[in-house]
Formats: C-alpha cells, sequence, structure tokens
C-alpha cells in the first residue's frame, strides 16, 4: 500500500487522478496540493464526485509533504522543474504528466518551451512512459515522463507500422484533434462556447510542442522519413482524434498490415484493433486507445481515438504507476462490465 501526494490536483486531470487513487486497491492515501484553490475542499471544487471520493481539504503547495511514497505532477509547464529534483533527491518516486521532463535534451526543451532547464541531469535517467507500446518492466525507475496527449494517440497509432516499414516509409502526415479540455481550466477566449459551438480550426501550425516529442520517439524506432502533423481545435470537451497517412514506397497487403498490429497490441490490455475507424464515443472516459488500419496499395491511413484526460493523462499515469511498482497494469482503470443478476 502507498501514500500519494498529487501537486496540481485541481486541475482537469488531477480530478481524474484522484479518482482513480480514490478506486485503487493498493492506495492506501492521498493529498491534494494547489496554488489558488489551497484550503478550499474536495467537495466544494467538484460538487459532481462529492460521495464518490473522501472529502478533505486541498493544501498548499507552498508547503509540500515528502512523507508520501509516490508524486503526480499535474502543473503547468516549467513548474514541475520547482519540485521533481528535490522529491527525486529524496528518493521518491515521480510522475510528471506536463512536458517538463519528456525531451531528452535540454537544448529542445529551450527551443520548444522556451525555458532554460534548470535539472536537465533528470533527462537521460527518466523513462518515457509510453504504457501499451514499450512492454518492459521498470520497477527500478524512479521519474516517469508521462507522455503527452497527442503523442500518446500518435505513437501508438505510427510505432508498429514504422517500427515494420522503416526504410520503406516516403513520408507521413498526421492531422490531429482535440477537444478543449486539452488546454487546461484556466479560461481562454478562444475556448468560450460562443467561439468554439459549431466551429473547427487549426492551431500551433508547425509549433505544436508535441511535435519534437512524437519525433523523437519515431527516430529512436527507426524513422527517418519527412513528418508533417498539424493539430485542431474540435468544439467538444474531450477526446483526441488522430487520422494518419503514411505514404510506402512499394505495395503492401492490408492483412498483413493489420496482423502486424494485432501482434504488437495482443497482450495490451488498453489498445483496440478495430475492423472500422474509431470513433470518439467508444473511448471517452476510458483508459483505451481504439486503432484502425486501412491499406491501399502503397497508401496506409491509421485512424486513433482517446480521451485526452485518461489515456492521454491521467489513466496512463496509473498504468505507469501499477507498472512502476509491478502491479497489474490495469488496477483501478479498467473497469470491467459487472452483469446485473436481474439481466442474466
Ligand atoms: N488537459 C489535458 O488534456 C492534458 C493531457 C496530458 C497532459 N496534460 C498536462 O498536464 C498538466 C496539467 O494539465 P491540466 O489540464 O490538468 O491543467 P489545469 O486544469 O490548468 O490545472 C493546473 C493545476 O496546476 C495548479 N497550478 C496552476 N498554476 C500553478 C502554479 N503557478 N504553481 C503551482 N500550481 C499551479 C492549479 O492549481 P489551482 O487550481 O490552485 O490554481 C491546478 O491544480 C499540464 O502540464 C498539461 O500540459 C494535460
Amino acid at each position: 500500500m502507498i501514500s500519494i501526494g498529487i501537486l496540481g490536483g485541481t486541475g482537469y486531470t488531477g480530478k481524474k487522478l484522484i479518482q482513480f487513487c480514490s478506486n485503487h486497491p493498493f492506495v492506501k492515501d492521498f493529498e491534494v496540493y494547489a496554488n489558488t484553490t489551497a484550503d478550499e475542499n474536495l467537495s466544494t471544487l467538484f460538487p459532481d464526485i462529492e460521495g464518490m471520493i473522501e472529502d478533505k481539504k486541498v493544501l498548499s503547495i507552498k508547503s509540500v509533504s515528502f512523507d508520501h511514497d509516490l508524486y503526480f505532477l499535474t502543473l503547468p509547464h516549467g513548474e514541475a522543474l520547482n519540485f521533481v529534483p528535490a522529491l527525486i533527491s529524496k528518493g521518491k518516486k515521480v510522475i510528471d504528466l506536463g512536458g517538463d521532463y519528456r525531451l531528452d535534451f535540454e537544448e529542445l526543451y529551450l527551443q520548444w518551451y522556451k525555458l532554460e532547464h534548470s535539472s536537465s541531469y533528470l533527462l537521460k535517467s527518466k523513462v518515457y512512459g509510453l504504457a501499451d507500446f514499450y512492454k518492459t518492466e521498470y520497477t527500478d525507475a524512479q521519474l516517469i515522463a508521462n507522455p503527452g496527449c497527442y503523442p500518446t494517440a500518435v505513437l501508438l497509432s505510427l510505432l508498429p507500422i514504422v517500427k515494420n516499414f522503416g526504410d520503406d516509409i516516403v513520408s507521413v502526415s498526421c492531422s490531429a484533434y482535440s477537444g478543449t479540455s486539452g488546454a487546461g481550466k484556466s479560461p481562454k477566449s478562444e475556448f468560450l462556447l460562443t467561439e468554439m459551438e459549431g466551429n473547427v480550426k487549426a492551431y500551433n501550425v508547425n509549433t505544436h510542442r508535441h511535435e519534437p516529442e512524437i519525433l523523437q520517439t519515431l527516430y529512436k524506432n527507426g524513422f527517418h522519413s519527412p513528418f508533417a502533423f498539424t493539430t485542431h481545435l474540435l468544439p467538444v470537451a474531450v477526446g483526441i482524434y488522430a487520422t494518419s497517412f503514411i505514404h510506402l514506397k512499394n505495395n503492401v497487403d492490408e492483412a498483413s498490415v493489420q496482423k502486424i498490429y494485432k501482434q504488437v497490441y495482443e497482450e495490451s490490455s488498453f489498445v483496440r484493433i478495430r475492423k472500422m475507424p474509431p470513433e470518439l464515443k467508444w473511448v471517452i472516459n476510458s483508459n483505451f486507445c481504439d486503432i484502425n488500419v486501412s491499406v491501399k496499395e502503397k497508401k496506409v491511413v491509421v485512424t486513433t481515438a482517446i480521451d485526452n484526460l485518461v489515456k492521454g493523462a491521467a489513466g496512463q499515469a496509473i498504468q505507469n504507476m501499477n507498472k512502476l511498482y509491478g502491479w497489474d497494469e490495469s488496477l483501478g482503470i479498467l473497469q470491467k462490465e459487472v452483469k446485473h443478476a436481474a439481466l442474466s
């Protein structure tokens, strides 16, 4: 049984972590630390989950206790740098849901996040926690960089083909779409209902911070072709949808590509290879990543959908916690269907 500290636990992803921690059989207790919401009660901040979680006061992030075993950080970028080095030096385990430790090089962090990295010595030893793809154990890891929401969807859907067709790939073009919760809870005028209702728009074209994160992992898996990544805002609160078009040098057979995807994920509890393009509705509120692959001669189209707050953040973070402690990966996040006695 472990004790958990959630730093920044009053945001969108923090709320999901509170719910998962409340239901996890090996979490003995947790505390939530935050900034402007310190001293508020969880039941006041999250009335919808009152009664489902233990009500407690949010503690000030200025006085984080070192008594917990594991720390989840769900803070705006740059803020984790103020906490992670001290936690690591005290021997604590850390899962950072932000982007501060995902890139391998401080130069890349400076280029894309416009910040000097004050603990770049940790970038090499961290584990990039793409939980469903890397089947290796990481029980001896201390710092896990939880992947971003777009990278989770895009990498899980592209890595099988990249690993198997590396030299045969001419180019990859990915159009990805996110709901507005991807930007967190701080009010911004472009996310107002009046702006987003009935609307779709591309944003951060060629400048999205998730692009180097995706490429870093694609390169490590044999990719060396042109890659285009374009992000769009959808008029929904939750969800990531990504469609990737892969142009190959030679014709391929659809059945053999589909077989590769099935083999790569046959032991994964959370990746479902679908017979048709997935829909956002199939994955919302779950830790599933749904993928469909369709092939015509030299053209491969891969579609994928995830919940950005669960598989793209808190759900994958709990999966990573389970892997860190050597527990079943699905503990606390996979709710098996319970048959009602009266219906069976
Ligand atoms: N939203 C997503 O879909 C998603 C997916 C994957 C990863 N992430 C990453 O996860 C992190 C959290 O995202 P989120 O959407 O949950 O954010 P959010 O809703 O904006 O919540 C941010 C949390 O951080 C606290 N905080 C804000 N400014 C702070 C400061 N200066 N010092 C200390 N604490 C501060 C807030 O506390 P108060 O409430 O007290 O102000 C709140 O608890 C970000 O790095 C984000 O990139 C988000």
